[in-house]
């Protein structure tokens, strides 16, 4: 029998520890033994929660108890989560996390930490939630030279721009409807800025190509200067606005990446991706294009990657899962250099002879990609 632990029993961790209970059985044959829920370490109690026995306050309790072999990390953010994260790796721990933020910033340090302990350190789901991206990405597409990635990477933003298209919404509108929903955060501006984008994107990049590619770094224009005139021109044109992530290796074997609204057309595998999905698309030299479709957050859907990862741990506990992500920094080319087709939706027709592609944002002023394929 292997125990486990999680950290922080928010949406993604209460739903790690509701699918393990319900899926007892088939989890236990795909580990090929039992895995039981040891210790939840939250900072509140709960005391009307069936999970509340194993609710503990004092996280040393988990990193002393030799039993714990895996530490789910589903906290968030980059501080109590990377001295948790640290301190379990220390103590000869599996971590699994969902945490994005944390892997973006700290997953090459935190992968050369796992190594030397000997210990896995998994993210399946701090990439689309649900959709299994990263293992096909770093198993079985290995023997390809990846060429592209593009994808729809944060729901909200994708839910927010098909409910201004589809319910002729304001952006503020569509934000609204998106926090009732619970598809937005409190404070949403990672989603509205790029970032949590961003940060999705540059692990695709770090597993791909195996450079150490900066969130920070990536060219970002997120949507909150998009207006409904602007959705409702793009569908004039036949298309969707949506925020696109996009990090081509180029012909002299650089990297150019961003995170940009773009209007997708429906020759674009990307133009069906609606409401709160996420779809993620690659290109290998030897596979072609292959789409990843699904559910890219929510209590359920993560905790589905984050139990994938707890059963590889559990089955390769006593063995490392090599994985491709070194320390060498890529350097991003300009992605203006790609060309391609641009929308610009301005008042004053002639200032865009002038100064098309690059036209300054304002409020009648508006400048997109199109997205043909
Ligand atoms: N929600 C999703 O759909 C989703 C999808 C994919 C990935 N993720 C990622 O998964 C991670 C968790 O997200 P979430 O939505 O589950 O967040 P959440 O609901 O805020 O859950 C985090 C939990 O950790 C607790 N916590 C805070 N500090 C702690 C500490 N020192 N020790 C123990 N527990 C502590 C929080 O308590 P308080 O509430 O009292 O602060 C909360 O219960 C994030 O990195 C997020 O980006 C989320």
């Amino acid at each position: 029998m292997v125990s486990i632990a999680i950290l922080g029993f928010g949406i993604v961790g209460s739903g790690v520890a509701g699918v393990l209970t319900r899926n007892r059985e088939q989890i236990d044959t795909a580990a090929g033994e039992a895995v039981r829920l040891k210790y939840i370490v939250d900072v509140r109690d709960f005391p009307d929660s069936p999970f509340a026995p194993v609710i503990i306050r004092d996280f040393s309790v988990v990193e002393r108890d030799p039993d714990v072999r895996v530490v789910v990390e589903t906290i968030g953010g980059c501080g109590v989560a990377l001295e948790f994260t640290r301190r379990a790796i220390l103590a000869g721990k599996h971590v699994v996390t969902s945490n994005k933020a944390l892997v973006a910033a700290h997953g090459q340090e935190l992968l050369e930490l796992a190594k030397l302990h000997n210990v896995n350190y998994f993210f399946e789901a701090s990439v689309g939630g649900g959709i299994p991206v990263l293992r096909p990405l770093k198993f079985d597409l290995a023997g390809n030279r990846i060429t592209g990635i593009r994808g729809i990477l944060n729901g909200t933003t994708n839910y927010i721009l098909t409910a201004m298209r589809e319910e002729k919404l304001s952006l503020e509108e569509a934000l609204r409807s998106a926090q009732a929903r619970g598809y937005a955060e409190a404070n949403p501006t990672d989603d509205l800025n790029g970032m949590d984008a961003a940060r999705k994107l540059a692990i695709l990049s770090d597993l791909a190509w195996g450079r150490e590619v900066r969130a920070e770094e990536i060219g970002r224009e997120g949507i909150e200067k998009v207006s409904l005139k602007d959705v409702e021109c793009a569908a004039m044109l036949g298309g969707k606005l949506k925020l696109v992530c996009e990090a081509k290796l180029l012909p002299d074997g650089g990297l150019t990446a961003f995170v940009a609204p773009q209007v997708v057309m429906p020759g674009s595998m990307l133009y069906g991706v609606d409401e709160a999905y996420n779809a993620v698309l690659i290109t290998g030299d030897a596979v072609g294009d292959v789409m990843f479709y699904g559910t890219g957050a929510g209590s359920e859907p993560t905790a589905s990657a984050v139990l994938g990862d707890v059963i590889d741990a559990v089955r390769h506990r006593d063995r490392r899962r090599a994985i491709n992500w070194s320390g060498t920094p890529a350097v991003l080319s300009d992605p203006m250099g790609l060309g391609g087709r641009w929308f610009v939706r301005r008042r004053d027709i002639a200032a865009i002879e002038e100064q098309c592609p690059a036209v300054p944002k304002g409020e009648d002023a508006a400048c997109y990609r199109v997205l043909e394929k």
